[in-house]
């Protein structure tokens, strides 16, 4: 059947429009109270809940749409500066982690103020000021989309800090990921690139693990010509580097 991914990604780009009347609809309740009527705390918190929750809808929804452009090797480039990757994924991922921290990062412009921001969070971050001030020439939504990916699985695995580092060499964007979490087993190395693969076993984990954030950025980074490594081992923590020609 040579027409079904075509038409499964055409279902789920539709529910772009769902979700967005969704979002729009709970922020309305939310933010204008003063034409729908007053809230409680408990309708407030669900109402949040919610917002976040369309939010990763939202997130799944392009996550899936750019590995099919991925696999149809469609590629959109464009400049953009370190700088402004990481602090788009720091945005994303803490939107739904913790939205205060959102804010703060959104906010600060200056990298030694947000270097301090950040910090308060757990997370490090580590690179030069010519890194981080560098211009590169990539599919940003790709790459975004990697590095969310990595980010979000140290923030999940973490005790207490992740560590982000940067480097440009040779033409490649080196990128770092590394948290101070349980680590992952050498006999699972491979494993964890596998779509579906997960480590954790409890019902919880099988909600909010799909073990699909690896196995995507494994299809997008071959689609550029990158590659991804990992070191780590049970109890250590995790570090995975990703190589970015760009
Ligand atoms: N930093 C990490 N530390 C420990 N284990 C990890 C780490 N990153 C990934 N893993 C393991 O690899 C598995 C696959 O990760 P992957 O990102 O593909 O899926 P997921 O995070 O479970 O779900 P999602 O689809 O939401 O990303 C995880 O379930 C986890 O067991
Ligand atoms: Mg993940």
């Amino acid at each position: 059947m040579p027409d079904t991914p075509i038409k499964t990604e055409i279902l789920i780009h539709d529910l772009k429009v769902p979700i967005s009347v969704i979002d729009a609809g709970a922020k309305s309740l939310l933010n204008r109270q003063d034409a729908y009527g007053p809230l409680t705390d408990k309708q407030i918190k669900v109402l949040k809940r919610i917002i976040r929750n369309t939010l990763t809808s939202q997130r799944l929804v392009n996550d899936v749409l750019e590995l099919g452009r991925s696999r149809e090797g469609v590629m959109n480039y464009s400049d953009f500066t370190v700088s402004s990757l990481v602090r788009a994924v720091l945005v994303e991922v803490f939107d739904l982690a913790d939205p205060n921290a959102a804010e703060i990062i959104r906010k600060v412009q200056d990298y030694d103020e947000l270097l301090g921001a950040v910090r308060q969070v757990g997370v490090k971050l580590k690179f030069t000021k010519a890194t981080w001030e560098s211009v590169v020439r990539q599919d940003a939504a790709k790459v975004r989309q990697i590095l969310r990916n990595l980010a979000t699985n140290a923030l999940k695995h973490r005790v207490e800090q992740i560590e982000i580092q940067g480097n440009l060499k040779e033409r490649r964007l080196v990128l770092r990921v590394r948290d101070d979490g349980r680590g992952i087993a050498p006999s699972d190395h491979q494993k964890i690139f596998k779509t579906y693969f997960t480590t954790g076993g409890s019902i919880e984990n099988a909600i909010c693990s799909h073990g699909l954030g690896l196995a995507g950025v494994m299809v997008l980074l071959k689609d550029m010509g990158g590659d991804m490594a990992l070191e780590s081992d049970r109890g250590k923590g995790a570090e995975f580097i990703v190589k970015i020609p760009v």
